[in-house]
């Protein structure tokens, strides 16, 4: 009886733990940091970061406040794209060191509580992986139909896999498919509908793709049994091809890939990278990014002219997060709502900071740690899992000018190595300035780690104090729930509510150089400020028993009522 009552009582506390039981149960109060660990910290003095190096900065990363790192590939690679062209899945490139030094990166994360989660290249594989070195020699051989070989171009109705098609002259030509760049061959998980006149085109079903996904477990087994704790899946929505709705990729997942890792690994996490939660979270992913990658999702808050939606009008001239405050919140609104109602209690729709493929945060117009600080009130107290791309938090600003590397082209102004203090390089590496993986900010009075450190103003000390109100309140966590308060045609300030267990706190945001203010309906309590960067944030009953929010200049204010 007492066995079967705390059985009773471990079973309602799950229940209560996540609001998905199908989530690792640490999900929902994760809070992940990005590192390219090229950019992180060099400890063998060549100029580029390796994994000692990110355990050697542990501490500093358990004191952000984060639970979690999420890593960009670290696999042997050819180097023509940031380490996604991956020769050998189940061995770590020699620029970062051995497995064994991976291994030790997952225990020391561990014992302070942090986990581990790589990146998953599904997709593709490096054009010098051993596997697809074999599959153009011949048909039949071991890895053969890793890869697609189409025989010749077909006219038309296919235009979205044409631009895929490569030349080859290898005896296997004269085409493969790729993924991404010409040196990253497509895998081979079958086509939604194969064409019986195009013979390369095989069922998601047939042997190969059934090779395939057995390979695909295999290396997810072999980082699992190490200790990681899951994957960041990249490119996840590109597996099956011709499949323009994406159910022939969704059913793949959802009915093999994860109800197997769900079994396997029940306590491992799967993040999406699809950028459209409503249908990876249908694919069985736990999480998935809504920023500016790939689609325009959360563009026209940070980014805005640097890429429009095309038919978006030309009403804002700029983005919200700016001190000119002629941003709009509609065109963010109404992807990020479909989004989030589409998955509600299902999985995250996640804002990161930032990432390896787009500007940085510290950019344009916004480069002042004030306007960071509003930026990051916002992007850490949203709903959804928070991910910090590695530097955000002191305001690692983006480099126009850093020439492309490792493949990277523009993306190289946003790979910038780490700064850590007063030494060369910053402490980043001893080598000599000029191998330096990619050149640092020369600014003198540039900003790094040991100045945030000893700054209790700085924009660190500002991210980890928020972490740890985030911590401490339900109601701002990740399945707290949302809704915006203030007014789309009136978008400085924007407020938007969360509540979780009872408590239930207003989140209010002013990027904007004005003082700003807002007119929402009147809540019966008074609620008191327990987080911000402000001057002024006051909320006040009006005559007519409406409640008016004002708040300063570029200011981000917490109320709980
Ligand atoms: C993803 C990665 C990006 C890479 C591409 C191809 O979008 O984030 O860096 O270039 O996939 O693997």
């Amino acid at each position: 009886m007492r066995r079967l009552f705390c059985f009773f009582l471990i079973l309602s506390a799950l229940a209560v733990k996540a609001q998905n039981p199908s989530q690792p149960s640490w999900l929902s109060d994760a809070v992940f940091y990005q590192i390219y660990p090229s950019s992180y910290q060099d400890t063998d003095g060549n100029g580029i970061g390796d994994i000692a190096g990110i355990i050697s900065r542990l501490d500093y990363i358990k004191s952000i406040g984060v639970n979690a790192i999420w890593l960009n590939p670290v696999y042997v690679s050819g180097w023509t794209d940031g380490g996604y062209d991956v020769i050998d899945f189940y061995r770590v490139d020699k620029r970062f060191g051995t497995n064994s030094d991976l291994v030790e990166l997952i225990n020391q994360a561990h014992e302070r509580g942090i986990k581990i989660v790589m990146d998953l290249v599904a997709g593709h594989s490096s054009d010098q992986c051993e596997w697809f070195l074999q599959s153009k020699e011949a048909p039949n051989l071991r890895y053969s139909d890793y890869y697609i070989w189409p025989s010749f171009k077909p006219d038309g109705g296919y235009a979205s896999l044409l631009s895929k098609f490569v030349a080859t002259d290898a005896p296997r030509g004269p085409y493969y498919i790729k993924n991404f760049f010409d040196t990253q061959p497509a895998l081979n998980f079958g086509f939604a509908n194969p064409d019986p006149t195009h013979p390369w085109e095989q069922a998601v079903d047939a042997p190969g793709p059934m090779a395939m996904r057995r390979e695909l477990k295999n290396i997810i087994s072999f980082w699992m049994d190490k200790g990681v704790d899951g994957f960041r899946v990249d490119m996840a929505a590109s597996l099956v091809k011709n499949d323009p709705d994406k159910s022939a990729t969704i059913k793949l997942w959802k009915d093999d890939l994860m109800k197997w890792f769900g079994q396997e690994y029940p306590e491992g996490v799967l993040i999406a990278e699809w950028f459209n939660p409503a249908q990876s979270i249908e694919a069985g992913f736990d999480l998935d990014f809504f920023c500016h990658d790939g689609q325009y999702n959360y563009s026209s808050l940070f980014f805005f002219n640097n890429r429009r939606r095309p038919g978006a009008g030309s009403a804002p001239s700029g983005p919200y997060f700016d001190e000119a405050g002629n941003g709009g919140l509609k065109e963010w609104y109404d992807l990020y709502t479909y989004q989030y109602d589409a998955v509600k209690g299902k999985g995250y729709v996640c804002m990161p900071t930032g990432n390896h493929d787009f500007n940085r945060l510290c950019t344009e117009g916004r480069t002042k740690p004030e306007d960071l600080k509003v930026a990051m009130t916002f992007l850490l107290t949203m709903p959804g899992v928070p991910f910090i791309y590695y530097g955000d938090e002191i305001g690692l600003k983006q480099n126009p000018k850093a020439p492309s590397t490792d493949g990277s082209g523009f993306r190289a102004g946003c790979r910038i190595p780490m700064l850590w203090d007063g030494t060369a390089n910053a402490g980043f590496s001893t080598a000599p300035i000029e191998k330096i993986y990619i050149p640092q900010d020369p600014d003198p009075n540039r900003m790094t780690v040991e100045k945030a450190e000893a700054d209790p103003k700085s924009l660190l000390n500002y991210v980890r104090g928020l972490l740890k109100l985030r911590s401490e309140h339900p109601a701002l966590g990740a399945d707290a729930s949302w809704r915006l308060v203030s007014f789309l045609d009136n978008p400085y300030p924007m407020v938007y509510e969360r509540v979780k267990d009872g408590e239930r706190c207003y989140v209010v945001i002013n990027p904007s150089a004005k003082e700003v203010s807002v007119t929402v309906a009147p809540e019966n309590n008074k609620p008191q400020l327990i987080g911000g960067f402000y001057k002024k944030c006051t909320y006040k009953q009006n005559r007519s028993g409406a409640a008016v929010i004002s708040i300063s200049p570029v200011s981000a204010a917490i109320f709980k009522f």
